[in-house]
């Protein structure tokens, strides 16, 4: 949910990158994940992408109309944290099919929020409440198989589509304000079940989810000049 909100902000410029033609195409692509990372961190005004990690954002509102997950949460000032401390635990080109075979890891991604207001459910898990909002994903890791194509103005490389995508999430954490008399009960349900479900349906929710989350990620893709570096390798 979180890089949804982060790209949506980004908008169109290239960038110059300067890989070393020697490097092996897996070395490259891990240099490529450092050019991202520092501009997620550290922002790039020569690409336009403002800091995302930690990202602020004063107002936003959720709207999640699933028949499993329902949820409208509406936030103020909220930050989200992690999306910089990726780990690339495996990556591996396969240039005849112009693609990547990818494990990422994030150790701790967090969210909060002064205020927020919510009611829905997901998977029969009710989450309703308003005041102060914190959740901690510990140990997100995202496995793909990741087919690549070139972008429309033939700059910069885009992701086609995922092949057999999952993920796993070990725990995720909260200390939310619900109502002030089931604060820890609510809790303490996330605490014990929310990963558990998360990763049990992780392919149900990819499945409904991945061409949104394929848009967002292409937005802050379509802003560097990958392109000429990922022909280089085929
Ligand atoms: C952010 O910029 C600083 C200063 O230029 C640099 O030392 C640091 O390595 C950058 N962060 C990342 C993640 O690249
Ligand atoms: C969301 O919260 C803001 C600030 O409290 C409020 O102005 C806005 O009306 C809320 N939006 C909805 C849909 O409730």
């Amino acid at each position: 949910m979180k890089i949804l909100f982060l790209i949506l902000f980004t908008s169109a410029t290239r960038a110059t990158t300067d890989v070393e033609k020697f490097l092996s195409p897996n070395a490259v692509m891990r240099q490529l994940f450092e050019i991202f990372r520092n501009a997620i961190k550290n922002g790039s005004k020569e690409n336009n992408v403002p800091v995302l990690d930690p990202f602020v954002n004063l107002q936003n509102e959720f709207n999640i109309d699933h028949p499993n997950m329902r949820l409208f949460a509406n936030l103020t000032n909220s930050v989200y944290s992690g999306l910089g401390d990726f780990q690339l635990k495996k990556i591996f080109f396969l240039k005849e099919e112009l693609a990547v075979d990818l494990t990422l890891l994030f150790p701790k991604l967090i969210m909060e929020s002064d205020n927020y207001q919510m009611k829905g459910y997901i998977f029969g898990l009710p989450l309703f409440g308003q005041g102060r909002l914190r959740f901690e994903v510990k140990d997100l890791e995202i496995k793909s198989k990741i087919h690549l194509t070139l972008s429309e103005n033939g700059i910069a490389t885009l992701i086609e589509k995922f092949e057999n995508p999952q993920f796993s999430v070990r725990k995720i954490l909260s200390n939310t304000e619900f109502d002030e008399n089931i604060d820890c009960i609510i809790n303490k349900i996330v605490k014990d079940v929310l990963a558990t479900y998360i990763t049990r349906f992780n392919k149900y929710i990819i499945h409904t989810y991945s061409e949104t989350i394929k848009h967002f990620i292409n937005v802050f893709l379509d802003r560097f000049d990958t392109w000429r570096i990922i022909s280089s390798l085929l």
